[in-house]
């Protein structure tokens, strides 16, 4: 089928086979009519509204070696910080006082940070009236149980490539099949689950971004966040061609056709690699974005990338983003932001 039937049909059926998402993804001349289906399901399924979810960073320290990750245990090139749990509820307070609803709190795979750590944390914070979305990778099925009971809502666990060889290959000691199984766990516990990938990984084909596709749609994934990889010159990648944003954006909006209700976010490696990259986002299937909340000195050291570090931590600076996603014709939502499954 030529691609722009393949764009139309998957528009309404929310369906495409793994060779039909291999020749959109080649297909370098219906880039902007795919942007424009995407944006079109966007709308109809989520609406204009824009989530927003102050993203806390709260520890750089990690027993990973991920080797695109500027976080990885062998760069000795950035100085290690990890909040204490009072200066992580004081940020949450702050949070609210800026009028988001949702944190996210994100961090390394840092051994400090027990269940017996972080539960009474997640009770405090639950306490503020906030939903909580954790980010802080591989645990235990039954750690996920405990935080689930603290009261913890969403969990976000990209896959990163759900290519057994690449997977094996940038994660030094670790397995695609555990990360499978905390993915599955998360989904059994009840949480809404949030998984994505790198796009532009050395080595990734399209065909690999194609099946990474359908493992959205077959995980059955409340929250898709993806983004280019941008090389780190404290790695082992730092060599890797200089990435673009579009295969990025055609991934997400290949996710947004497929699955048509969830929480994708506009996100911060998307802006990094293009000034305009956040709102192209938003208009090719994105309707979440992540200010960054942490603190300045913290907020430097967790260098995942190079130029991370878009400042957005004042209540003034969210209501100028507040003004301008207006402008755009995407009020921010006064909402939680909830996966409502219309399917
Ligand atoms: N470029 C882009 N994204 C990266 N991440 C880690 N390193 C990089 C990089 N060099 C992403 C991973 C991880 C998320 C927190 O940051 O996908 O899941």
């Amino acid at each position: 089928m030529d691609s722009m039937a393949l764009i139309s049909r998957a528009e309404t059926a929310h369906e495409l086979t793994q060779s039909e998402l291999l020749q959109l993804l080649q297909d370098q001349h219906i880039n902007d009519a795919l942007f424009a289906a995407a944006d079109r399901v966007r709308q109809k399924y989520v609406g204009p509204e824009v989530h927003l979810r102050a993203l806390i960073e709260f520890t750089n320290i990690c027993c990973n070696n991920c080797l695109y990750c500027g976080l990885q245990s062998q760069n000795r090139a950035i100085t290690r910080y990890r909040m204490a749990p009072q200066e992580i509820f004081a940020l949450a307070q702050k949070a609210v006082q800026y009028g988001y609803k949702t944190v996210v709190l994100q961090g390394g795979e840092d051994p400090f940070f027990t269940a017996d750590i972080l539960v009474p944390l997640l009770r405090q914070i639950k306490g503020l009236g906030l939903a909580v979305t954790l980010s802080i990778g591989e645990r235990p099925r039954s750690d996920y149980q405990r935080f689930k009971e603290a009261g913890a809502d969403r969990y976000l666990l990209r896959i990163e490539t759900t290519d057994p060889a690449l997977y094996e290959k940038y994660h030094p000691g670790m397995s695609l099949a555990n990360r499978l199984r905390c993915l599955q766990d998360l989904k059994e516990l009840g949480y809404e689950t949030g998984t994505g990938v790198l796009v532009g990984l050395p080595e990734q084909t399209e065909l690999s971004l194609a099946r990474d596709i359908l493992f959205f749609k077959q995980l059955g994934a409340d929250m898709i966040g993806l983004g280019p990889f941008i090389p780190n010159p404290d790695t082992p990648l730092k060599d890797a061609p200089v990435p673009r944003l579009t295969p990025a954006l055609k991934v997400m909006a290949l996710a947004r056709l497929l699955l048509p209700d969830i929480n994708i976010p506009a996100t911060t490696s998307m802006e990094t690699l293009e000034a305009q990259g956040r709102f192209k986002a938003l208009q090719s299937g994105a309707n979440v974005i992540m200010p960054n909340i942490t603190g300045e000195e913290e907020r430097k050291n967790y260098a995942l990338y190079p130029g991370k570090n878009a400042s957005m931590p004042s209540a003034r600076a969210r209501r100028q983003l507040e003004a301008q996603l207006k402008a755009a014709g995407r009020p921010v939502s006064a909402g939680y932001g909830w996966h409502h499954k219309s399917r």
